[in-house]
């Protein structure tokens, strides 16, 4: 193992001017971002009856816990990080670039920044809370509305991972739809890149595809052999995909394709970039051929943020929803927001239909998608509102003309020319060279220029040496200036020049958009507005179990918007963009040494794709051996809803083995064994997760694996509960093959209101040769380098993951060190288990024989039969009584604890090592105070919440009558806080308790 950093630790100078005052925010600067006083955590050990923070692990089988320090740096301090982290940043080399390709890059409004800064709409949880959330739902709203208007959809989703992602989950939603049978046409001119993650995804499934050919002569489909193809094959095609702008640049004619699809009744999926739907630009899906298309998928992280070496993306997913067209919409991933009204007649926004989502559905939803983009869809929706129609009809103009422009100048030289002169394109040209196209590309970088791709490969035929270049509104006059002056000096004026095709009026957009226009100011005042809407975990307990919901230090997001992160493209060369790659390198191997596992892949973009990633290696790896056979994944009852929608994604729908909880709340080892029993000869794996989901170390763990192991069969561990062992428990020692590790809890990535999550998986050494994507490593010279590893079971990415994200993580374990890992875990289990000891006295709690169990890092509490007994009296219903009574913890200034997952009857709560013992003590006098509040005023339980900006919503009539998208003519009024979130969280609970009997005429 390295020693990461060490290498590159600054010297004692600092030299970065941070844009906030880091000791204007408390947390900030504390020690490993643990609020917790040496005081606070010697009194909450003295409260659990222990002396040191190691005993808190006593119970843990003791030879799987780490033996010393993890191989990582030292911490660093605070402002030695920053420095850090700038001078990484400042090793990519960012020149005048023409790449976009696979992520088109285009300029994002200022007021982008300035709601990224709004932390409670960046850090906030999924608005499974409509009262404490509608900031976030309303630039939820704001982001169907717009995408809706651009492409001509009614139904678009609040985002899925990426384009990849929507093309895969919309040929699966395609599918279920309309159950033809038969492979999927894909148009060989979609991206490589896309068509490999989609093979990735197909491995072991029954999805198989049929590739539409490209005509080599001019780089479009070949039409003819496609509708041969399809009149030859209708009966058997279950879908078809193709762009609209292919990935040479070139315009499809998407009206034939949408037609013939349609008249063989073939459902049609239209990869689309909705940046180039805006006025002046190209016909919008819902128009294509006589009645567009069935469903779109494309990529959106240009509309929210520069390309940060790949990501976050945004992944545009829609379908139709209107008179003609409705039957889709319930086989449809992803999460969509809907107009609803509260219990006073207040307009307000809701998440609907999420009966198809895998937290209720589990192996049958319609998707294994949890966290997803959220984020972005509410900076991108900002964006378009921000930049309106104006401004982006005179973005897509300019990126036009820069085009034409560059066009004529290269049809006026000799030695490179346009590569496909008759088809239509719109900002993008290929170029044909008559020399190596890396030779030329090189060149052109020693004059400062990221000339362009090289797309040589994307011609079957490899006859042509190819270069493509993009244009969008980042390149101004200076930039075409610099370009023009390389063309010219490279390539002699020719005696004649070429004509080139015009864009037929058939592909082009007829009507203005009509997007609506707001002022800067009335904007960033109206997102100012949103977020006072919501709460963060910046101000106080944020108990949502099995979410960690911890501080997010600033810090990390300054670094994730240092120009040399945010502006390198994942398609510049290696040489250039060696930051990033730095950060990618020391991660990876930081979270070898985290786990104690063989390997790492970065790539995965959120926990439940880090399951996926799990199980499609299990299968490789089974593959390898000639045991194609093992289908079986056995996974405790108990286990989060993303893994059962994970084992039917990988192919393993039908094998999925409930496994049973004893008393306790553990894996029932004889259930176990019977099952092993059972289903050993065919058992492909088991997914656990530990500490499992009540908060328990399932000290079986090790004997489970190596009968698991014995059956030929691999481990998967969900470590979405990593904030409860990291740096303490070796993973290899329990015998894990597979872990993700989820950075929007454990490692300090926000939330955004839903997404964008991320997560890295580890695995064991046998699953090393297959892991997805690119490994990095460093050569001799010190230069970070790639590679893919040998049996590589493909790609989850089109590039490098959300590496945004990935830099956060860098930036906290920077601060954390070695040291500070393990006492981040320390601290948060010390804090749940403080809270359990005080609150089981008022609580019982579950599981119910596990009272005598010490917890890790979250706890679940329960009502007792009388109060359900009570709760009914009044109306509300034993199913209803716990969502209920988390309503009541929005009056206290807190966010409800996670309800009904994974106890029917349970409060789950996860208070992290974010905050001080006081802070703590008020959450557990809030707690202690509902209770009151339920044995003694039931009543109260009918109305809660009661000072949030809007009462219950009535979710039932919002799923009744689907409202998910309408013409924006202006910014939807807002409702406003009965009480403001900080003053809830600094009143008295009391005071609160009293305020609330005397809404009910009970105060005394
Ligand atoms: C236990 C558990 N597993 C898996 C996941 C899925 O992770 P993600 O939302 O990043 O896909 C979650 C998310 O909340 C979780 O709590």
């Amino acid at each position: 193992m390295s020693s990461p950093t060490s290498s590159t630790l600054p010297k004692d100078e600092h030299i970065v001017q941070l844009p906030y005052d880091p000791e204007e925010h408390p947390r900030e600067k504390s020690r490993h971002y643990i609020s917790a006083t040496g005081e606070d955590i010697a009194s909450m050990l003295e409260t659990v009856k222990l002396n040191h923070l190691p005993e808190l692990f006593s119970h843990l089988p003791q030879e799987q816990l780490f033996k010393g320090n993890l191989d990582l740096p030292e911490e660093l301090s605070y402002e030695v990080a920053a420095d850090h982290l700038l001078r990484v940043s400042q090793k990519t080399k960012l020149h005048t670039s023409f790449i976009g390709d696979l992520l088109p890059v285009w300029k994002v409004h200022p007021i982008v920044g300035q709601v990224s800064q709004l932390r409670p709409l960046s850090t906030s949880y999924t608005p499974y809370q409509p009262e404490r959330s509608q900031g976030t739902l309303v630039t939820h709203w704001i982001y169907q509305c717009v995408l809706s208007n651009l492409t001509g959809f009614e139904a678009i989703n609040t985002s899925l991972y990426d384009r990849s992602a929507a093309i895969f989950e919309a040929i699966c939603c395609a599918r279920r739809s309309r159950k033809r049978p038969g492979s999927v046409l894909l148009a060989q001119s979609l991206f490589e890149e896309d068509i490999s993650f989609l093979r990735t995804h197909a491995r072991g499934t029954d999805l198989n595809f049929e590739i539409g050919p490209l005509d080599t002569t001019t780089g479009k489909l070949d039409y003819d052999k496609i509708k041969i193809l399809v009149e030859e094959k209708h009966s058997v095609i279950s879908a078809m995909v193709f762009p609209q702008v292919n990935s040479l640049g070139l315009l499809e004619e998407v009206d034939f394709l949408s037609d013939l699809a349609r008249q063989w009744d073939i459902p049609s999926i239209a990869v689309i970039d909705p940046m180039l739907l805006a006025t002046g630009g190209l016909k919008p899906p819902s128009n294509f051929g006589s009645g567009g298309v069935d469903f779109i998928a494309g990529e959106a992280q240009h509309l929210a943020i520069p390309p940060s070496f790949g990501g976050p993306g945004l992944g545009l997913f829609g379908s139709r929803y209107n008179e003609h067209s409705k039957k889709d919409l319930r086989n449809t991933p992803g999460r969509y927001i809907g107009k609803a009204k509260d219990s006073q007649n207040r307009d307000c926004f809701v998440m609907v239909l999420s009966t198809r989502e895998q937290h209720i559905r589990k192996e049958k939803a319609t998707s294994n998608v949890c966290s997803n983009q959220a984020f972005l869809a509410t900076i991108a929706g900002a964006n378009l509102l921000a930049k309106g129609e104006n401004g982006l009809k005179h973005a897509l103009a300019h990126a036009a003309d820069s085009r034409r422009q560059v066009s004529e100048w290269i049809r006026q030289r000799d030695g490179i020319e346009l590569a496909f002169p008759h088809s239509a394109a719109f900002t993008e040209l290929v170029l044909s060279v008559s020399e190596d196209p890396e030779i030329l590309l090189r060149r052109a970088r020693e004059d400062g220029l990221h000339f362009g791709v090289d797309v040589s490969s994307r011609l079957s035929s490899g006859e042509k040496k190819l270069i493509k270049l993009s244009f969008s509104d980042v390149q101004g006059e200076e930039e075409l200036a610099a370009l023009k002056k390389f063309i010219f000096d490279n390539f002699p004026a020719s005696s004649q020049t070429e004509n080139e095709a015009m864009i037929p009026s058939n592909l082009l957009r007829t009507e203005p958009t009509n997007l609506p226009s707001f002022s800067h100011d009335e904007l960033i005042n109206y997102y100012e507005q949103l977020a006072n809407l919501n709460i963060s975990p910046d101000d106080g307990c944020y108990p949502l179990g099995s979410c960690t919901m911890k501080y997010n230090p600033l810090l990390n997001d300054w670094a994730a918007g240092l120009e040399g992160f945010s502006q390198a493209h994942p398609q510049a060369p290696e040489e250039d963009v060696q930051g990033p790659l730095e950060v990618l390198y020391e991660i990876q191997e930081w979270f070898k040494s985290i786990t104690g596992l063989a390997g790492v892949t970065t790539q995965p973009v959120a926990g439940a794709q880090g399951e996926l990633v799990g199980l499609k290696l299990f299968q490789a790896y089974h593959q390898s051996r000639g045991e194609d056979h093992r289908n079986i994944i056995l996974i405790p009852k108990s286990a989060h809803g993303t893994n059962f929608a994970t084992a039917a994604t990988a192919g393993y729908g039908s094998g999925i083995v409930y496994l049973q909880a004893n008393e306790e709340g553990r894996i029932d080892l004889t259930d176990f064994r019977q099952k092993i029993d059972e289903h050993g000869k065919n058992l492909c794996g088991i997914m656990i997760t530990n500490p499992n989901t009540s908060g328990i170390f399932e000290t079986d763990f090790s004997t489970i694996a190596q009968d698991v192991h014995q059956a030929g069969g691999l481990v998967y561990m969900d470590g979405a509960n990593m904030n409860a062992i990291a740096g303490i428990v070796d993973l290899s020692k329990l015998g894990v093959d597979a872990v993700h590790n989820n950075l929007h809890k454990t490692w300090t990535i926000p939330h955004g209101g839903g997404g964008p999550g991320d997560a890295i998986v580890a695995v064991s050494e046998p699953l090393v040769p297959f892991l997805p994507g690119k490994q990095i490593y460093k050569d001799k010279d010190g230069y970070f380098r790639s590679y893919t590893p040998e049996s590589s079971i493909g790609t989850f990415h089109r590039n490098w993951g959300n590496f945004g994200h990935k830099v956060r993580a860098y930036s906290y374990l920077l601060r954390l060190g070695k040291e500070g890992v393990p006492r981040m875990s320390s601290v948060a289990v010390l804090a749940a288990r403080y809270l359990f000891e005080v609150l089981r006295f008022h609580y019982p709690t579950l599981p119910a024989h596990a009272g005598q169990i010490s917890r890790m890092h979250e706890f679940i509490l329960t009502l007792s039969d009388q109060d359900f007994e009570r709760l009914e009296k009044v109306g509300v219903p034993k199913s209803q009584a716990i969502p209920q009574v988390g309503k009541l913890f929005l009056d206290f200034g807190f966010h409800a604890p996670t309800v009904a997952f994974p106890e029917v009857f349970g409060l789950m709560i996860e208070p992290t090592e974010s905050y001080t013992k006081a802070e703590l003590d008020r959450f557990a006098r809030a707690v202690i105070s509902i209770k009151d509040l339920v044995e003694n005023y039931p009543q109260v339980v009918t109305t809660a919440p009661h000072f949030t900006p809007i009462d219950r919503v009535d979710e039932v009539a919002a799923n009744r009558n689907l409202c998910l998208s309408e013409k924006l003519s202006h910014l939807p009024s807002l409702p406003v806080n009965r009480i403001q979130p900080h003053v809830l969280l600094e009143l008295d609970t009391d005071e609160i308790k009293r305020r609330i009997l005397q809404l009910h005429d009970l105060a005394e």
